[in-house]
């Protein structure tokens, strides 16, 4: 079994700060969200489940916000009341979450946004971090060819930052607001504090030890050697000042003159490699989004540098080969199946993908119902599949972290899936003196090692190496559902590493195999295969004995873990939005 390398990340995860037979193939849409979790389904989770599986949910009429902080959701909210579209929206709630949710929310990271407008307008856009030109496939080694963990640790493990570059995208070809208007909110934040909550407490204490290595975080979030208290009024006039550069010259307050001069001074002081050519030279860029239908119903989602849209397709076409509705939720057959898809779409993922600029991808192939009929072929109805025998690009052989996910949906029927991250909680630790954000620990989302496990187990190979210029292979999974009209009926998206693909795939199928609500497709309990390590994790206190007894006897190890992605998910059912932050991180969904 590959161990994990590094323990900091799963530890995140852990801690929730971010974390049999064949039935027929069946093609038939089933039936639109709208009920809780069946009875029967029910008796599958143990009691002392986490999480409610009825919870309270918002429910609107015209528009709606799911985040994974309150004034986030509330800023998004108000955009949308004074006008604003969706993509609008979507802007102010991403600064918005860099100030008040700073462990994920960002501008000193980069992410991923789908967008689908009303008018039948659909776009993809990529402000993943680019390695910077002097970055060498080896950086990451000592000199004994072994892993260190500089690319999680430090000045550098960053990749240049996408976000603002690509919000300004989103902004400059969708936006109908002034973008000055949607800073706005996150600079007032910023500038006169908001105070301090629980999750915030605890998540700074949480990572205090690490992020005192650093002058900027130690002086910014632990002023007096402690993180602001519960209740306390956080301010950050640094950021302030940064957030009004760009607010008063668009990126180029980012990636040129002051703000692009502190960063390369303070990577050159602390042997990071970012330099102001660097930041300017950074693209965020329009992709071809990912489209492919599961159970009669369009879903569009992340090309790469994203693996998320093109695994979570193929996933769910291996899966559309089963009735998983008729094989019951939760049970053995429901779950084995699930991993099965899971290991091979992943042994694909973690060998084939990358970034497409740099490394011929096999688009086709991951979309293609003709290849996923093969993988599906190779599954064994009763036990599984060793991970050693699943052999990327031919199926079988013969024989927290932190990142932050949120939708957001207005009056006209626009859409907008947006996750971005820093990677790990916190990103590098690194806050830019002078200039209040944090940076990304992004590059250890490249294949630092081919072969070897990175910060989430995921072992990759030489198609994510390291190169100059190039994006590391991410996960993210900003997705949106459209119903029999082309209207959007579903946003979708989690954080969690691996696991958002995997999360997201089996909010989506709660909802739309299993008929389940918003409240209960989220809340109820997940699991996770990624092909190696060759286990299938649990959420803790998720899955029953007798199930993990059953699974075992299939051939599974079964670790239990904190969590399965956090999931903030909005469902349209009829003419009404409901929404729901994922119980598994502390947001708030709010519509009006
Ligand atoms: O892009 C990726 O796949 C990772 N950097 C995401 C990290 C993440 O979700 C951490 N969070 N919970």
């Amino acid at each position: 079994m590959v161990t994990v390398r590094r323990r900091t990340s799963w530890a995140l995860l852990a801690a929730g700060l971010t974390a049999c037979g064949h039935a027929a193939p069946t093609g038939a849409p089933a039936p639109a969200a709208s009920a809780p979790i069946a009875a029967q389904e029910q008796a599958r989770v143990p009691a002392d489940w986490r999480f409610s599986l009825h919870p309270t949910f918002a429910t609107a009429e015209h528009g709606m916000v799911a985040t994974d902080a309150a004034l986030g959701t509330r800023v998004g909210v108000d955009v949308l009341r004074a006008g604003g579209n969706a993509v609008d929206a979507a802007v102010a709630t991403a600064f918005a979450l860099a100030v008040v949710y700073p462990g994920a929310g960002n501008i000193g990271g980069g992410g991923f946004m789908v967008v689908r407008m009303a008018d039948g307008r659909t776009a993809a856009l990529d402000f993943r971090e680019m390695a910077p030109q002097a970055a060498t496939r080896n950086m990451y080694l000592d000199s004994a060819g072994n892993l260190t963990d500089r690319s999680v640790e430090g000045w550098l493990s960053s990749g240049v930052p996408g976000s603002v570059m690509g919000l300004w995208e989103a902004h400059r070809r969708f936006g109908s607001k002034p973008w000055a208007t949607l800073l706005a909110p996150a600079i007032r934040m910023a500038e006169e504090g908001f105070v301090v909550d629980a999750d915030l407490h605890r998540s700074l204490e949480y990572s205090q030890k690490r992020m005192s290595q650093y002058p900027g975080s130690a002086a910014l979030f632990y002023p007096g050697g402690q993180p602001p208290a519960e209740g306390s009024t956080f301010r950050n006039p640094a950021l302030a000042h940064t957030l009004r550069l760009i607010a008063e010259r668009g990126p180029a307050g980012f990636y040129e003159g002051e703000t692009a001069e502190t960063i390369e001074r303070e990577m050159k002081a602390n042997g990071g490699i970012i330099t102001r050519e660097d930041l300017k030279r950074y693209v965020a860029k329009w992709r071809d989004p990912v489209e492919f239908t599961y159970r009669g119903h369009r879903i569009i989602s992340m090309p790469p540098s994203s693996s998320g849209g093109l695994t979570l397709a193929l996933i769910a076409d291996i899966l559309s080969g089963y009735d998983l509705r008729s094989l019951g939720w939760h049970t053995p057959a429901h779950l084995h199946f699930l991993a099965e898809a899971m290991r091979r779409a992943f042994a694909d993922r973690n060998a084939l993908l990358a970034d497409a600029d740099f490394t011929p991808v096999p688009r086709d192939q991951f979309l293609s119902p003709a290849y996923a009929a093969r993988l599906r072929a190779t599954i064994d109805p009763n036990k599984a599949t060793p991970s050693s025998e699943v052999r990327p690009g031919l199926g079988v052989a013969a024989g927290g972290t932190h990142t932050t996910h949120f939708g957001v949906v207005d009056a006209q029927g626009d859409a907008v899936a947006l996750t971005t991250t820093l990677n790990n909680g916190y990103g590098s630790g690194v806050t830019i003196a002078g200039a209040g954000f944090l940076m990304n620990d992004e590059m250890d989302d490249f294949a630092a090692k081919p072969g070897s496990p990175n910060m989430f187990g995921l072992v990759q190979l030489e198609a994510n190496a390291i190169a100059p210029g190039k994006r590391p292979l991410s996960a993210m999974t900003p997705t949106i559902v459209l119903d029999e009209q082309g209207k959007p009926m579903m946003v979708a998206g989690a954080s969690g590493g691996p696991r958002i693909i995997t999360a997201v795939f089996q909010v989506l199928s709660n909802v739309l195999d299993f008929g389940m609500d918003v409240g209960s497709g989220v809340a109820a309990p997940r699991v996770h295969q990624q092909h190696l390590p060759d286990v299938l994790y649990y959420e803790s206190r998720g899955v029953t004995p007798d199930l993990l007894q059953a699974l075992g006897g299939m051939g599974y190890q079964t670790p239990n873990t904190g969590g399965v992605g956090d999931a903030c998910t909005i469902v349209r059912t009829g003419n009404v939005w409901t929404g729901l932050a994922d119980p598994r991180g502390g947001g708030v969904a709010e519509g009006y």
